[in-house]
């Protein structure tokens, strides 16, 4: 079997490092970051993700994984390197890829000859041809595939064990065939993995393997990501229109998106998208597009749509409470969604710091995100220990993140530890006959 090596221990690297150990590859995971080394070498990841650790740990019991922070290492034992580093957005919009051409160099130095270097980092249309032609000037003789991740934080494995589809492009046909022939050993070994990490292998669909050019692997991932964006403020514009014109969004949406050509999925309103990806990907996508010379107005509109929501819903809590001034609100949610640790542009916290800039006395909880979420927050927002603690007194609750935990609040207690009555769902994740059976007022986000 191919030894393998994947660059950085973060989401992807981790998910992808632990799934192909426990597929029986040889893998070497290079982690530069000593704490997130030392934590990956304890057989705990530094992020919470279901089912990560059981397999970190069964893959360092068996010895096929190897965490390391020597490059030369890394590279050297390796036929075939994922790429998993992060391209956080520049302050412009565009990608910063500082971390990708920088695993293209070590490659250069320390790897040898004959190595496929597998992209797994999102990155703008154009990059791989770039890389590729550094790896020519250098006079190494490397092959490169572009295989663009599609898994979600919250459901890593479930998505990487169950995909809809696998995507890989190059120049060099053979190469890619041979990294989807690594993603067949995967699926042949899924329903075995899925029994450690205890997921359902019952939605095993069979997934695809799709082959392209490099350019179009690239923009496959993007435009993926840009158009579930865009799905999600076309979902929040509807809702905006609902609550003006007394319609609920919930029901608008089921019924349009029972239509097989539209979907339901990514239809859901609230206080707009965050995390990692979504934010980073449209604005990436504008700015690639605009290096060549191509407009993408639709995606602007999006993300204005986007940053708007936290104000929004703010707004029409104003208009709800009279004022903000004073009032306690409790914030329940810092995650991006539900399901992560992730607080990274995180819409709960963009909610809490908007309410707190109003002049409201916000205190906030999360149950695995409020240590992420802390250094973003403003100083006057209190962190509670839990969703009671937050609402204790409270004059309204936001639910700015789906949590199960919150889902299944105790209406009954909520109501006697609060000051007033609103509950405003800012992601319309509750039920709301549960609400207002205990003489609570919900509101939604395009539900009234
Ligand atoms: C996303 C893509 O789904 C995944 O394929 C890609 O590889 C990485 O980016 P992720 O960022 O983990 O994954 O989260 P996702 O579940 O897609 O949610 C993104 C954001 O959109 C969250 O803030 C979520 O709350 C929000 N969202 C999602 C909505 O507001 N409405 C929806 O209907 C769906």
């Amino acid at each position: 079997m191919e030894k393998i090596t994947v660059i950085g221990a973060g989401y992807v690297g981790l998910t992808s490092a632990v799934l192909l150990a426990n597929c029986g590859y040889r893998v070497t995971l290079l982690e530069i970051n000593k704490q997130r080394l030392d934590s990956v070498k304890s057989g705990r990841s530094f992020f919470y993700e279901h089912g990560v650790d059981e397999l970190l740990q069964s893959a360092l019991n068996t010895k096929k994984l190897t965490p390391t922070d020597s490059a030369a290492h890394a590279f050297r034992s390796a036929d075939i390197v994922f790429s998993c580093v992060g391209t956080p957005d520049n302050p412009d919009g565009s990608s910063n890829l500082s971390y990708v051409f920088g695993v293209a160099k070590e490659a250069i130095k320390y790897a040898k000859d004959g190595l496929v270097f597998v992209q797994k980092s999102t990155v703008p249309v154009g990059t791989g041809k770039k890389i590729e032609k550094l790896f020519k000037a250098n006079s190494r003789k490397f092959t490169y595939v572009s295989n663009p991740e599609f898994l979600r934080e919250g459901t890593a494995i479930q998505d990487s064990l169950f995909f809809d589809r696998v995507v890989a492009g190059s120049s060099n046909k053979p190469a890619a065939t041979r990294v989807l022939d690594i993603y067949k050993t995967l699926d042949e070994k899924c329903l075995e993995l899925a029994k450690i990490v205890k997921v359902d292998a019952n939605i095993k669909n069979g997934g695809s393997y799709i082959q392209t050019d490099l350019n179009s692997a690239e923009l496959i991932k993007v435009t993926a990501n840009a158009f579930l964006a865009l799905k999600i403020s076309f979902a929040n514009s509807i809702a905006k229109l609902a609550d003006h014109a007394g319609a609920n969004v919930n029901d608008v949406m089921d019924a349009v998106g029972a239509d097989k050509r539209i979907g339901r999925e990514f239809l859901n309103a609230g206080r707009g998208y965050g995390g990692g990806c979504f934010p980073k990907d449209v604005s990436g996508l504008i700015s690639s597009a605009a290096e060549y010379s191509v407009d993408m107005p639709i995606m602007t509109a999006a993300t204005e749509v986007n940053d708007s929501m936290p104000g929004y819903i703010a707004n029409r809590a104003q208009e709800i409470l009279g004022t903000l001034q004073d009032k306690k609100i409790a914030v329940l949610g810092l995650s991006f969604k539900a399901g992560t640790s992730d607080a990274r542009k995180s819409p709960g916290v963009k909610m809490a710091n908007l309410l707190s800039k109003a002049g409201a006395v916000v205190s906030a909880y999360d149950p695995h995100a409020n240590g992420e979420a802390k250094e973003d927050l403003r100083d006057n927002i209190r962190v509670c220990q839990s969703a009671l603690e937050a609402a204790d007194g409270a004059d309204a609750i936001f639910i700015t993140t789906a949590w199960p935990e919150f889902r299944e609040m105790d209406m009954h207690q909520l109501k006697s530890v609060m000051s007033g009555i609103l509950i405003y769902d800012a992601d319309n994740a509750l039920d709301r006959s549960e609400v207002e059976k205990e003489g609570l007022r919900f509101v939604g986000v395009g539900i009234q």
